[in-house]
């Protein structure tokens, strides 16, 4: 441990690929992220939808995790997963949520914090059944965050939807769906020499978004 926490201790990334302005960002911050998103598409990062969701329990216990971003709108981005998990749990007590993405090749963060409800159905339904078939065996197959005896009780688990749904189309299973989370901050960081970094935010006030600069 000591090896590696002095490797840790002494990482030093200088970062150089690009600055950020007041003047250089859209006034809309979807248009923003759609800008900033296409741009790590462009640039092929790996995983570049992969974002960390951050949920509060009633007691104010935080708790993070990545998820997938399927879709996004005008300040509004769709995640999917099991409605009886830890964060649908908290999402329920809480509605407040952050999202985070990183994407080092281009050194930049985007942080944007919300409120998260639980989709229409029809939107569930349409990326459900748009999904491979062994996901939707999976979705059906788990019982996200509850705890499990060993692996075997999971891949039974699988065996027995597959056997179950063998040539019949699969329907979403009740407790698996979408959830949209609407934005209401957002700030876009672009990694600086010297850690002098560049960080534009926008606030929304009412209908309008404010667009300042803040410290490194
Ligand atoms: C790259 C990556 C993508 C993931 N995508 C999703 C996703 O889209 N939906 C989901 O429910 N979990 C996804 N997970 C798993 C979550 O990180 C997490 O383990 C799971 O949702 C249970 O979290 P919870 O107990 O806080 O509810 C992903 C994990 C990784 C590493």
């Amino acid at each position: 441990m000591d090896e590696l926490n002095k490797y840790i201790s002494k990482l030093r990334e200088d970062f150089t690929k690009g600055k950020l302005n007041k003047e250089d960002v859209h006034q809309n911050p979807a248009i923003q992220f759609e800008t900033w998103l296409n741009q790590a598409v462009e640039a092929k990062i790996p995983e570049v939808q992969a974002m960390t969701l951050s949920t509060v329990s009633k007691n104010n216990s935080p708790s993070s995790r990545i998820v997938y971003l399927r879709e996004f709108g005008e300040n509004q981005f769709y995640f999917y997963g099991n409605y009886s998990s830890r964060k649908a749990l908290q999402l329920k007590e809480n509605s407040n949520a952050c999202l985070n993405f990183f994407w080092p090749q281009l050194e930049r963060q985007i942080r944007i914090e919300g409120h998260v409800k639980i989709c229409d159905d029809a939107i569930s339904d349409a990326y459900f059944n748009a999904r491979p078939i062994e996901s939707k065996i999976g979705a059906w197959a788990s019982q996200q965050s509850e705890e499990l005896d060993s692996r075997e009780e999971l891949d039974k688990c699988v065996e027995k939807f597959k056997n179950k749904f063998e040539g019949q189309e699969i329907k979403r299973p009740p407790y698996w769906g979408g959830w949209v989370f609407t934005a209401n901050y957002y700030e876009f960081w672009q990694g600086r020499k010297s850690r002098l970094h560049d960080r534009i935010c926008y606030n929304l006030k009412n209908t309008d978004w404010s667009i300042n600069r803040i410290a490194p």
